[in-house]
């Protein structure tokens, strides 16, 4: 009554499975794909290559003035189990956003309340253009909170370093790599730590389960009974068998 039925949002900790997960379920439904990560990420790497993130404390203005000029497109085809594309002023930055590098420096910029303004606003001008499944850390506390369906998505620390290390080992072959190892899994997990600090004690949209939001715990269990829960949850939000 009054929700939202063509949103679903989809929040959770860096690494539980919201992107296989999200892309999935706007498969199955027919609906666009939006992964607001990558913004925060396409934006950070604007940020880094200004050199705008070399000393603490950040200068927040600069880098809201920047964020402000910046052309962010995101691909919103649920096409695949890669990541969607990210385009920067023109510029496909697909790959280079996706390294650990600029994970910690969106989530450092995720803090900047201008930075989030700006950003919020695309993301509700893209949900606004019709139905999709949008994925983040605010979406249905924040960005989203009409939405009928709203999924919090989370798994253990190990499992969830785990998944990130084999990804980043996918997404960049060759050296430097983190992906495999102990070590790097180690390496991962404390930096997965760190940014769930950073994303859930920030005080502007911090990363936290809505209360009408319906937790799935994706430790240990595959895509197709994850699948399979959240598109009952989505019939049961939705009505209609
Ligand atoms: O989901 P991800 O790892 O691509 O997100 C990168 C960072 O961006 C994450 O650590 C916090 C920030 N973020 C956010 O603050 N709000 C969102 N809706 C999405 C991402």
């Amino acid at each position: 009554p009054g929700c939202r039925r063509e949103w679903i949002a989809v929040d959770g900790p860096a690494g539980a499975g919201k992107s296989t997960l999200a892309r999935a379920l706007a498969r199955a439904l027919g609906f666009r794909y939006v992964d607001t990560g990558a913004m925060y990420r396409a934006a950070a790497l604007a940020a880094l290559r200004a050199g705008l993130l070399a000393h603490e404390p950040i200068d927040a203005d600069a880098v809201v003035r920047l964020v402000k000029r910046l052309d962010i497109r995101i691909g919103t085809e649920p096409e695949g189990d890669r990541p969607a594309p990210v385009y920067l002023d023109g510029e496909d930055v697909s790959e280079a956003v996706r390294s650990l590098e600029v994970g910690q420096a969106a989530s450092a910029i995720a803090r900047l309340a201008g930075v989030r303004r700006i950003l919020a606003g695309l993301q509700r001008r893209l949900a606004e253009a019709g139905p999709c499944v949008m994925e983040g850390r605010d979406i249905g506390t924040v960005i989203l909170p009409e939405a009928c369906v709203k999924l919090y998505v989370t798994a253990s620390l190990e499992e969830r370093a785990r998944r990130r290390a084999r990804e980043l080992a996918a997404d960049v072959p060759g050296a430097g790599d983190p992906g495999g190892s102990e070590a790097g899994v180690e390496a991962v997990m404390r930096e997965l730590a760190r940014r769930d600090r950073q994303d859930s004690s920030r005080e502007t949209a911090p990363l936290m389960v809505a209360p009408d939001a319906v937790t799935l715990d994706t430790t240990g269990q595959d895509l197709a009974s994850v699948l399979q829960r959240a598109l009952a949850i989505c019939r049961e939000r939705l009505g209609g068998g």
